[in-house]
């Protein structure tokens, strides 16, 4: 299988501080890939490197068989990139910012013309040719921006954070347009700290401190990061529960899930002693991508302070 985007070792450093830390991705045709994780994770500095915007510190990877130290000029041509902080033009009309990134990629003759009908289609933004950006709601902003990103009909995308700061409505329309671009063959990184976003993406790269937690589909990854189960406890204060139960025998983690405590029970642990201590009946349930994130994120702390660890 010949990868779209692949990266062994690949690191980023800013003076003594690592912001990526030796991940090593491997990402199929067509596949829609999630870098989730908090900020400061090292999502942005991984898609600048593999836009070919950012030199790595070492390591090496390629995208679309460009090598990414090597040809970064190649592979920026060959990608749709939408920053975090996407450059529309306010104070210039719907149009007037397509037909400028028409220009920007080089898109002429006919061709020009149908791509910026089909991005104007793809938006949302028939009849509205003519507004000015700076008029539009945050979600026709954020379709405008892909659009443009996308005008040049590219391989593979990079979308940092698209959907942050939309509504939950306009991030599923986004979502939907993401899918189909898919669908058409398309690589496509999309970095998000939004769950249910993930959970629609066929890989999850799993983003922490700069390290790459875990690479895989969300099935697998619920299937084999946790080791033992997890219940939901409906408690009358689970802010004030929470420390006491998560420190019972057994109890490997518990987290506040809004208002009750997800509590993960190790394969040794005992549902009655949760009964006996809580008074109510604890729920089997299937962990969330968040459980997962956790217990990731717990297992690299822990073998952190392992004695002779090397942290790594
Ligand atoms: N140009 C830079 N110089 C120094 N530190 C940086 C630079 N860019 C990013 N960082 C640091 O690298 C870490 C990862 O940042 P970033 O990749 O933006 O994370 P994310 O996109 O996951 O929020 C952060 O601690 C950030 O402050
Ligand atoms: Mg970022």
């Amino acid at each position: 299988m010949e990868y779209t985007i692949t990266t062994c070792n690949l690191t980023k450093n800013f003076g003594s501080f690592t912001a990526v830390d030796n991940i090593n991705l491997n990402i199929q045709p067509g596949e829609i890939c999630a870098f989730l994780g908090p900020n400061g994770a090292g999502k942005t500095t991984a898609i600048r490197m593999l836009c070919g915007i950012l030199e790595p510190s070492s390591g090496t990877g390629s995208v679309l068989g460009y090598d990414l130290v090597k040809s970064p000029e190649n592979i920026k041509q060959k990608l749709g990139y939408m920053s975090q902080k996407f450059s529309l033009y306010l104070d210039l009309s719907v149009l007037e910012n397509l037909d400028f990134y028409a220009g920007i990629y080089r898109i002429s003759g006919k061709i020009r013309h149908t791509r910026i009908e089909e991005m104007i289609h793809l938006a949302d933004l028939q009849g509205r040719e003519k507004d000015l950006v700076g008029n539009l709601s945050q979600g026709f902003k954020q379709r405008l921006a892909l659009s443009c990103a996308i005008i040049s009909d590219p391989q593979v995308i990079f979308l940092d954070e698209p959907t942050s700061g939309v509504s939950p409505a306009a991030r599923r329309s986004f979502f939907n347009i993401i899918q189909e671009e898919a669908g058409r063959g398309k690589t496509i990184i999309v970095s998000t700290h939004f769950m249910d976003e993930a959970e629609r993406c066929g890989q999850i790269a799993f983003f922490n401190e700069g390290k790459l937690l875990a690479l895989d589909n969300p099935d697998n990854l619920k299937k084999n990061a946790i080791q033992g189960n997890i219940y939901r406890i409906e408690v009358e204060n689970p802010v004030h529960e929470l420390d006491r139960i998560a420190g019972l025998p057994g109890v490997i983690d518990a987290n506040l899930h809004g208002r009750s405590l997800h509590v993960l029970l190790g394969p040794q642990g005992d549902v009655d002693l949760l009964i006996k201590s809580t008074s109510v009946v604890p729920e089997l349930i299937e962990p969330t991508l968040e459980d997962v994130f956790l217990a990731l994120a717990r297992k690299r702390e822990r073998r952190r302070h392992e004695p002779n660890s090397v942290g790594h």
